[in-house]
């Protein structure tokens, strides 16, 4: 891979080529001047959301095009770095279900990324969001943006050297462009690994009900980390039910403990989104359950990779077939039966999905302020000087994000020491 830098118009022009090709798409570098005047000096009615480290701003440049701008919150050294990791990997990656970079602004106090404006905002806008009374997701419609979601996770996991974890796949972060074509977003807290390593220990950033259990508990980051977080959007998309949601009185309930016991009996159409009105394929179904089941295994070496989850979505996996291998679930018994972790059979082809169980403070943590199931969790690992600390939760700072879908409010407080 090469590239080529020029100037061109006063503004430093990026092109990419891979594997002797030039990408269609190029990024630049932008003047804090040209931003603010494309977003109406930042103005709130331009503001399209806001997330743990940034707001981001709809603008319109001088020639036309429409962008969204993501304005990072504060600069410290942590922000920073998730800046030159981000504006890294964007760079790199070409991906037609990734969201390439347009182009960024470093300025002497602000740092900004310029994304294209996806008009059709993202997946959780529409699930749980200011889209979601309209339905405008059939079930063809979720069933491509699972497939083209997974593909761009197989493309960062396999294809592109070296590998990336993408470490913050959710619905907020699946982006949809006008065809509802979705755009995997936001690798400022992706990863490159080198060659030859499995697995990495680092700085937990992720929200909670999409955390793989030994990310959330220590830290350690593998591919199927982001396999987990995958298996929870899977279930999300076809229930339109939260990670986590909040019982009246206060209980937490997760998406896999909701959808477990309609599997259990046998009750697959009562927990497909009842907005579909039971317009969905019955076969697609069984196949997305049986990958997220597989998916969201709380042993991380039990997790299939992304390409075989891809597989077994697309019905390409034989042997793991819940529609043609009617005795699935007895042989992922038999192999299993060490282990408790998925040993129930049920409806023919079908496994159950077990729950990877949060720590109960963990969970009272979004107890205080906010709406009533509106909210996610978000962890952050870090010292008190900001540098990455590794171990139990004693040391994470954890932000909370209250969600009003299009109005977030984010609040900050270290918790659980000592
Ligand atoms: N390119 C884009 N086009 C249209 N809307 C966007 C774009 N990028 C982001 N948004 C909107 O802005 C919101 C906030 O995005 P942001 O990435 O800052 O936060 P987040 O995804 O909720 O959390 P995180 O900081 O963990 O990524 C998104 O939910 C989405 O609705
Ligand atoms: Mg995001």
């Amino acid at each position: 891979m090469g590239s080529n830098t020029s100037i061109c118009c006063g503004s430093k022009t990026k092109k990419q080529f891979v594997s002797g090709g030039e990408q269609s798409s190029t990024w630049r570098l932008f003047t804090y001047k040209e931003l603010h005047a494309a977003t109406n000096g930042f103005s709130e009615e331009y503001k399209l959301g806001e997330g743990g480290f940034g707001t981001v701003y709809w603008g319109k440049t001088t020639d036309g095009h429409q962008i969204a701008v993501k304005k990072l919150k504060t600069i410290n050294s942590k922000a920073e770095m998730e800046f030159a990791v981000e504006v890294e990997i964007l760079g790199r990656v070409r991906h037609k279900n990734l969201l390439g970079l347009r182009g960024y602004c470093a300025g002497a106090n602000q740092r900004l990324i310029v994304y294209d404006y996806m008009p059709n905002l993202s997946l959780l806008s529409h699930l749980h969001g200011q889209f979601t009374g309209e339905m405008r997701l059939n079930w063809k419609k979720r069933i491509n943006i699972i497939m083209g979601s997974a593909e761009a996770l197989v493309y960062l996991h396999h294809e592109v050297t070296p590998h990336i974890i993408h470490r913050d796949i959710k619905a907020s972060n699946v982006l949809l462009d006008s065809n509802f074509e979705p755009l995997v977003a936001d690798f400022g807290f992706a990863k490159l690994i080198p060659e030859g390593v499995s697995h990495m220990t680092t700085r937990v950033k992720g929200t909670l009900g999409y955390l793989a259990p030994e990310y959330a508990m220590w830290g350690k980051v593998s591919e199927s980390c982001d396999v987990y977080s995958f298996g929870i959007l899977l279930l999300e998309i076809v229930t339109g039910r939260k990670p986590i949601e909040r019982l009246p009185g206060g209980v937490k309930r997760t998406i896999t403990e909701w959808v477990d016991p309609f599997i259990a009996t046998d009750q697959l159409s009562n927990l497909v989104d009842h907005r579909l009105q039971g317009q969905y394929d019955d076969f697609q179904l069984r196949r997305i359950l049986h990958a997220a089941a597989r998916c969201v295994q709380s042993e991380p070496d039990r997790r299939p990779s992304m390409r075989k989850v891809l597989a077994i979505l697309q019905g390409n996996a034989a042997a793991a077939d819940p529609v043609k291998n009617r005795k699935l679930a007895d042989d992922f018994a038999e192999k299993d039966a060490s282990s408790q972790a998925i040993s129930d059979v049920v409806a023919p082809g079908m496994i159950r999905i077990k729950s990877v169980k949060y720590q109960e403070e963990l969970m009272a943590m979004d107890d205080e302020g906010g709406e009533e199931g509106e909210e996610d969790l978000e962890l952050t690992r870090s010292g008190s000087d900001g540098a990455s600390v590794y171990g139990v939760f004693g040391a994470i700072e954890v932000q909370r994000v209250s969600h009003g879908y299009g109005q977030q409010v984010v609040s900050r407080r270290t918790a659980l020491r000592g």
